[in-house]
């Protein structure tokens, strides 16, 4: 199985001793609970590097008080199996007073990509996320780093962070792992029963039917107002957004660049993200 760092300096003791032999590094941050999508990442990672990083850290401040940190699924001992079947060399699995020891007092806000959609409802989370990926970032100092499309924003803001801030790390984005029925692998999943999941599969049905008819040239307005209408009916309990955006930017899409279709919806309590390219006209 993998090593087991639960220091940074345990980490970084590692990290010197593979540099030392000229070895290159990726690196996957995740919060664990892992699934097929993030494996996804791992192998990406390996196929690009000597060795990969794979840290397991439920964030705290990613979290608003009012938001899932105490129920987010944790499973540590499956986890680590996961990564051994993968072939990932080092777990990262801080605890949280390692991560964040008392009288830490530092954020880091990124803005650009970080407008808007997520940030709409939770203001707080690119500042909690850009936060923990630079402190990883410094920690292991990879030599490029794997995040999913899932997360589209996510993979945005990461870009624009360490563009902004000189961070040597090749950021490579890789494609959202589904389940058969369309419906994208998430942690967050494991939350909702059959009846549940039979909605949730519907999302991804919805954003492709909207990207398909704004490729064709529908008006983009008209077609999020249609398909947060048909999320609704499907049985989602709200809609926080739908929204057609340029891929690179996040900004509002326009005819003659590449386009994502993004959305968030509630399902119950359990919240659901997903996007879609929008084919280029
Ligand atoms: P987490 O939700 O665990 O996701 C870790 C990585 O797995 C992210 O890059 C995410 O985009 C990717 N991922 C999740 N589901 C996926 C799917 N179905 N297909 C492909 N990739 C998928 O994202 C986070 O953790 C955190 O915000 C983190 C970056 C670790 C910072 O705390």
């Amino acid at each position: 199985g993998p090593h087991i760092s639960r220091t940074v300096a345990d980490l970084r003791a590692q990290v010197k001793d593979w540099r030392r032999q000229g070895l290159g590094i990726a690196m996957v941050p995740t919060m664990g609970a892992l699934h097929e999508g993030h494996l996804s990442l791992m192998r990406e990672a390996l196929s690009r590097a000597d060795r990969c990083i794979v840290s397991i850290f439920v964030n705290p401040t990613q979290f608003a008080p009012t938001e899932d940190l105490d129920k987010y699924p944790r499973q540590l001992e499956r986890d680590l199996e996961r990564l051994a079947e993968v072939g990932v060399q080092l777990a990262f699995t801080p605890a949280p007073e390692e991560v964040y020891p008392k009288g830490f007092a530092t954020k880091v806000v990124v803005g650009g990509p970080s407008a808007g959609l997520e940030t709409d409802f939770r203001p707080h989370f690119f500042e909690g996320v850009a936060t923990v990926v630079t402190k990883l970032f410094l920690q292991a100092a990879p030599d490029c780093a794997v995040f999913g499309e899932k997360d589209y924003q996510q993979l945005c803001v990461v870009r624009q962070l360490c563009r902004d801030l000189d961070i040597p790390v090749e950021i490579v984005g890789a494609p959202t792992v589904r389940d058969g029925h369309g419906l994208a692998m998430s942690s967050r999943n494991a939350y909702l029963d059959e009846t549940g999941l039979a909605v949730a599969r519907q999302l991804n049905k919805v954003l492709r039917n909207a990207s398909a008819a704004i490729a064709g040239g529908a008006d983009p307005e008209t077609e999020t107002a249609k398909a947060r209408e048909a999320l609704l009916q499907a049985g989602f309990r709200s809609v926080d957004y739908v929204a057609a955006r340029e891929s690179g930017t996040l900004a509002p899409w326009r005819e003659e660049t590449e386009g994502r279709l993004l959305a968030a919806a509630w399902l119950g309590t359990t919240r659901l993200i997903d996007n879609v390219e929008i084919a280029a006209r």
